[in-house]
């Protein structure tokens, strides 16, 4: 059910826009509250009475309407929303998105919102398989836009495949599915991401080549399972989830201080490459060379084991995660890992370069718990996140 939800619909121009009116009706009956925006060429399919008739509601068609502006202007209607439909999601939208295009109303919208985005595509079948659109569909799915069907079969043009737009009880389930209806509703996840910097001065840092994929995947597949994502992340080089509350950071300790501040959760997933050991005397000023030829000695002290911390603390989340990165011995010393910080499952992964997983775009992982250790086959890290989240939601259940 969707009650009491307020959906931002825009309808792109394609001949699947008539199922837009039809979806509008689905949305109305399970409670929610549809704001529409039709485009210049959703305009060619659908009118704007019909569209607002079934809605209910003024449809917003004009980027500079100053009647608009002065009630609700573009930033506040891309806000007020709890999520962002696009249906149809014509190639020209969805080029538009990929590219950060605003040059209409949907477009600007779309580039505004600080919500998140479902779009349903629907275009001819040599469309949706052209290069240029897989590019595209790529970096929205890196963008973390999610996306319902195409499905396959006949379309308007005669010809046959994947193109059609999903059916409008398909676009409600999905949309269900985001806003919180998943197994993970009602739940507080927290998960630790990237690197951490240690200074060594104002200008110079240790740091190490975790670039936050894998975290920043498991934070997107639990809020897609319904959660509530506390998203604590080093300075990572992957961006960080939309639909979490992000946390930066930058430090070891900063990260500890943000954890702790981030309890009570219900589960706590800690893929963070922490930094063992930070410069204990990081100069206040930058080191200078003093011409001797003698290089500054640094020195380190310990820095605090956030999951052990966690683990073993008064506030203890149900089900506590730790990552391993090893580049020997993985289930070893992960199971020694898993007894020394007092967590439950421990994901261990070889790190070893030529393995090519830190800062590449796959993981082949074994899960230790107190079952013993689990070798899962080698999958992208979004696979891997998406398995795990599901694992989360089935001991959280
Ligand atoms: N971790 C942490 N705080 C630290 C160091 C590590 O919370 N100061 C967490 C990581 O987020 C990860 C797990 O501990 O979940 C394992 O980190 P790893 O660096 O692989 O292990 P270490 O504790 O550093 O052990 P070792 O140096 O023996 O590899």
């Amino acid at each position: 059910m969707l009650a009491g939800k307020r959906i931002l619909l825009i309808i792109g121009g394609g001949i699947a826009a008539y199922k837009a009116l039809e979806l509008i009706r689905l949305f109305s009956k399970a409670g929610a509250s549809v704001v529409p925006v039709l485009t210049r060429a959703g305009e060619q399919f659908v009118t704007p009475l019909s569209v607002s008739a079934l809605a209910g509601a003024r449809v917003h068609q004009e980027l500079f309407d100053l009647t608009a502006e002065a009630e609700m202007g573009h930033i506040q209607l891309s806000r007020a929303a709890d999520l962002v439909v696009v249906a149809p999601a014509t190639a020209d939208l969805l080029g538009k998105m990929a590219t950060g295009r605003a040059d209409d109303l949907a477009s600007t919208l779309l580039m505004a919102t600080d919500k998140r985005v479902l779009v349903a595509p629907a275009m001819n079948v040599r469309m949706w398989q052209h290069p240029a659109m897989r590019r595209n569909m790529a970096l929205l799915a890196g963008d973390g836009v999610a996306v319902v069907g195409p499905d396959a079969g006949e379309m308007a043009c005669g010809e046959f495949g994947p193109g059609r737009m999903a059916e409008p009880p398909a676009i409600v389930a999905a949309v269900e599915a985001m806003l919180g209806a998943g197994p993970l509703a009602g739940r507080h996840v927290l998960v630790t991401s990237g690197p951490t910097h240690e200074p060594i001065d104002p200008v110079r840092f240790i740091a190490n080549r975790s670039s936050g994929a894998q975290g920043t995947a498991l934070a997107a597949a639990l809020r897609d399972l319904g959660a509530r994502v506390t998203f604590v992340t080093g300075p990572a080089t992957v961006p960080p989830p939309v639909g979490v509350a992000v946390v930066r950071v930058e430090t070891a300790r900063e990260m500890l201080g943000a954890v702790e501040a981030a309890l009570p959760a219900d589960a706590a997933v800690m893929a963070a490459a922490v930094a063992d050991w930070r410069v204990a005397n990081a100069g206040a000023q930058k080191m200078k060379k003093d011409g001797s030829g003698r290089a500054p000695a640094l020195e380190f002290a310990e820095n605090p084991d956030i999951l052990a911390r966690v683990s073993q603390g008064a506030n203890r989340p149900k089900l506590v995660i730790g990552f391993a990165a090893e580049t020997e011995k993985v289930v070893e010393h992960a199971t020694a890992k898993r007894a020394r910080k007092g967590c439950d499952w421990i994901v261990a992964n070889d790190v070893s370069p030529e393995t090519g997983i830190m800062g590449g775009s796959e993981n082949a992982v074994v899960l230790i718990s107190a079952e013993g250790a689990e070798v899962w086959p080698r999958m992208g890290k979004d696979a891997v996140a998406r398995q795990l989240a599901e694992r989360i939601a089935g001991a959280l259940a």
